[in-house]
């Protein structure tokens, strides 16, 4: 059989069923497999003890020494952890405001007055994925739309390699999973003469309770574990999470065109006949065509033209 077929076979088994017994074959092909995605080692995962894998559940362990050090390579200078706080952003801009370079991570068990987009409360109760990233950069590079693509397709990419897992994204910034929101993402940004420092929040369902959420949140939103059916072990997603988020982003500033095109292949949207709120009472409608490489969402009206959204919501979407 094809070897990678194999390896995305048995670390299905594993991820479905928990405990699987291997053959010597099997281990070390999930050993290297995971060693390749991420660098997340295979014991991050699961306890492999005599040809048994046995699904990771040592949950909640938050060591900020062993998650700095798996994030080092990632230039990754701090890591801070927190069992509840009113949000991870405020400490976050606090911390990249301070350092010239690298950056920053900070995490919460519970966020108490967690941000969304818009002003709006985002539930965060323990067992979700609640950090931001920290990091400035030189001159007033401003805050750009393709920033929140470049995130969301980090996102995608490290929940995909640790869990085989396949997400898809919503314009600008939801990750979505059979048109519920599983999580999101708020970009916030302080320009000054000699730099712009960003902070780029990430929240993920992972094992928090759904049903605890408001009805109105609960009846859009889904949650990993809900998704695969069991608990996930959140220290390696969180790490492959940020790892490639962080290349994401590095590789936005170095050639924006190419995130956008790898952005298109997890667009749920596209081709579908989307509404999108501008602000409160002005909606566009059109076909969702992509986005441009400045991170604008791309709508074919009923003439053929094509308009340029730079911010606003998918409100609605049909066709799917
Ligand atoms: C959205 O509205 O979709 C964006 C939600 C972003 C939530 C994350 S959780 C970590 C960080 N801290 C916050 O207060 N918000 C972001």
């Amino acid at each position: 059989m094809n070897p990678s077929i194999m390896i995305l076979n048995v670390l299905k088994k594993i991820l479905s069923s928990k405990t699987i017994q291997l053959s010597l074959e099997e281990e070390n092909i999930i050993r290297n497999s995971l060693m390749q995605r991420g660098g997340v080692s295979v014991e991050e995962l699961f306890e492999l003890k005599n040809k048994t894998a046995v699904l990771n559940n040592k949950d909640d362990i938050w060591n900020v020494e062993y998650i700095a050090s798996k994030l080092k390579a990632f230039n990754i200078g701090v890591v801070k952890y927190f069992d509840e706080i009113a949000s991870t952003q405020g400490i976050s801009m606090k911390l990249a405001s301070e350092r010239q370079s690298g950056y920053s991570l900070v995490i919460a068990g519970r966020q108490f007055r967690g941000r969304g987009r818009y002003g709006r409360l985002w539930f965060s109760d323990y067992g979700g994925l609640w950090f931001s990233i920290g990091f400035s950069k030189p001159n007033k590079t401003g805050l750009r739309p393709a920033l929140s693509l470049a995130t969301g397709l980090g996102v995608v990419k490290g929940i995909e390699a640790t869990l085989l897992l396949r997400l898809g994204l919503k314009w600008p910034n939801d990750i979505v999973w059979n048109r519920r929101k599983v999580g999101g993402i708020l970009i916030e940004s302080l320009v000054s003469e000699e730099s712009t420092v960003f902070t780029v929040g990430i929240g993920l369902n992972v094992n928090n309770p759904i049903e605890k959420l408001p009805q109105n949140v609960g009846k859009i939103a889904t949650s990993i574990s809900r998704i695969v059916g069991h608990q996930i072990p959140r220290v390696p997603l969180l790490l492959n999470i940020v790892s490639n988020t962080i290349i994401s982003i590095e590789k936005y500033f170095t050639s924006p065109g190419r995130i956008v095109e790898e952005w298109k292949e997890y667009d749920v949207l596209y081709g579908r006949r989307v509404s999108v709120e501008l602000y409160p009472g002005k909606i566009v409608k059109g076909v969702e065509k992509g986005v441009s490489r400045g991170g604008e969402l791309l709508l074919e009206d009923n003439t053929g033209k094509i308009v340029r959204v730079a911010m606003g919501e998918i409100i609605d979407f049909y066709g799917t």
